[in-house]
């Protein structure tokens, strides 16, 4: 494909535009419980407006654009009043979780190399229940992730099992506030004391239930302490493009002091050009985000949070109700917010993943891992509050359809396969032949998601990496429309 010779007229570009967007989850109806935070209509466009008014601002170089440095500072004095209010707490705004959550094991892996010059091979304790986004800022970065069990009933992070994990090249303890995939609260006291004892930095990743905890306490949530008031915590990020409802590219990374979060920073002069001075991973940026985020904070306020905080509560308190209710379901963990798994024994329960679908709503597939059973995810909106009960309504219909579909034949024949082979030995051909048994063609996703998700469920995780990477590599290609 070429740049067009000459330009398209501007209602041109608006009608491909939008119809490039047609086949995109229809999020707007509200019945879609993963990927979207949707605050509703009013403060999307209050958002949009101050992200067009910020587009072409640079956060390159506050000194030429002064309004970035101040809407930054504001948003993390913010951010930091909201987990605990502690004096000398300092941070940096970044284009999402995943981006605060590296530069959390960037911190961790310069200031080891700064005070503690004898590690060679830095390492970063993780519960299986953390991010990926940590994984990632480990192999970016060269640290070794040490991945430790979890509770196997509540999910929860275990202390014991941390400190087993420490050895003399140790530089960054991580657990979460809440975790994505159960939604539970790490016992964020007891491990930050173990970081105190063994003087190990301890980050708390509060990207998704960071902003919600605190509301959800308030509305007599009984929920330990997890934020700079527990001693032993020494940063922290959260997400204000998730329950703060802002537009995506808004997250916070913060510090206990300056003098850490100076190992977060990089600068460089030795080069021709300009000198660099980066708090964060982006250099040349758009004021876009940040603008948004803060029109949005501003807008909606504390009382605006607190009714979309219990909104959410309710609506989970529904949801989670009635999953307990139905005898086909089974909940992972007690969930302490508002994101959910939960299984089935009788049948895979993919099969509700489409059968929802059927039914117009989106939920989505967790594989299993380390005792996490295969099950399906929600993450529970402000704006899922009106349907909350159609929504469980569905479900136990979707449940009642899938229950008759048991398991794949093809998947159990894969791990039975598999188990008698070294995962070493598995060849792109025999992903080939695999996925075409699951019903993918010329890379093209099967319409009903069971069966392949049933497959890759039970692939060694090494394994469904490769493949993810193999269809991605071949999506990405640019194709003549037919
Ligand atoms: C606990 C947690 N940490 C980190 C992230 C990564 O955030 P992002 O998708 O904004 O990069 C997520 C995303 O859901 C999360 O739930």
């Amino acid at each position: 494909m070429k740049i067009p010779a000459h330009g398209k007229p501007k209602n041109q570009i608006k009608s491909e535009l939008k119809a490039f967007a047609a086949r995109d989850l229809p999020w707007r109806e509200g019945k879609t419980l993963a990927y979207i935070y949707d605050p509703g209509p009013e403060i999307e466009e209050i958002a949009k407006w101050a992200y067009m008014e910020f587009l072409t601002e640079n956060g390159l170089d506050p000194t030429v654009y002064p309004s970035m440095m101040l809407i930054e500072n504001e948003l993390i004095a913010m951010a930091s009043s909201h987990l605990g209010d502690v004096p000398g707490v300092v941070g940096n705004f970044t284009s999402g979780g995943t981006e605060s959550c590296m530069l959390a094991v960037k911190t961790a892996r310069d200031f080891a190399r700064a005070t503690k010059p004898q590690i060679k091979e830095p390492e970063i304790i993780l519960p299986v229940t953390a991010h990926a986004a940590f994984h990632k800022g480990c192999h970016y970065l060269g640290v070794k992730k040490v991945l430790v069990p979890v509770d196997p009933k509540t999910f929860k992070a275990d202390p014991a099992a941390i400190e087993r994990a420490i050895t003399p090249n140790t530089v960054l303890i991580v657990a979460s506030a809440v975790s994505y995939a159960h939604g539970v609260l790490d016992p964020i006291e007891a491990i930050g004391k173990i970081a105190e004892k063994h003087k190990l930095l301890f980050h708390v990743d509060g990207c998704i239930g960071g902003f919600l905890l605190p509301y959800f306490k308030r509305l007599g949530a009984k929920l330990g302490e997890f934020d700079f008031r527990v001693p032993g915590v020494t940063s922290m990020s959260m997400d204000y493009h998730k329950y703060a409802y802002c537009p995506k590219g808004a997250s916070v990374i913060l510090h206990r002091s300056k003098d850490l979060r100076r190992f977060q920073m990089y600068a460089a002069a030795d080069w021709t050009g300009y000198t660099i001075i980066n708090p964060t991973i982006q250099s040349s940026k758009t004021g876009g985000p940040m603008a948004a985020a803060w029109a949005v904070l501003n807008t909606l306020g504390d009382d605006g949070y607190m009714r979309f905080a219990k909104r959410i509560h309710d609506a989970t308190h529904i949801i989670v109700e009635g999953i307990r209710k139905n005898p086909h379901l089974r909940l992972l963990g007690e969930p302490d917010l508002n994101l959910v798994a939960f299984t089935a024994d009788e049948f895979s329960c993919f099969h509700i993943i489409d059968e929802m679908k059927a039914r117009g709503w989106y939920v989505q597939p967790q594989f299993g891992y380390h005792g996490s059973e295969p099950n399906v995810h929600l993450s529970i909106g402000q704006n899922v509050f009106e349907m909350a009960h159609e929504f469980a309504a569905a479900l136990d219909d979707a449940a009642e359809a899938a229950r008759p579909k048991g398991f794949s034949q093809i998947a159990a024949k894969v791990k039975s396969e598999l188990a008698r082979m070294n995962p070493a030995d598995f060849k792109p051909a025999m992903l080939a032949d695999l996925m075409r048994g699951a019903g993918i063609e010329d890379g093209q996703l099967p319409r009903k998601s069971a069966e392949l998700n049933q497959i890759l469920n039970v692939l060694p995780p090494k394994v469904t990496e490769f493949a993810l990477i193999e269809f991605m590599n071949e999506r990405y290609v640019y194709r003549e429309k037919k």
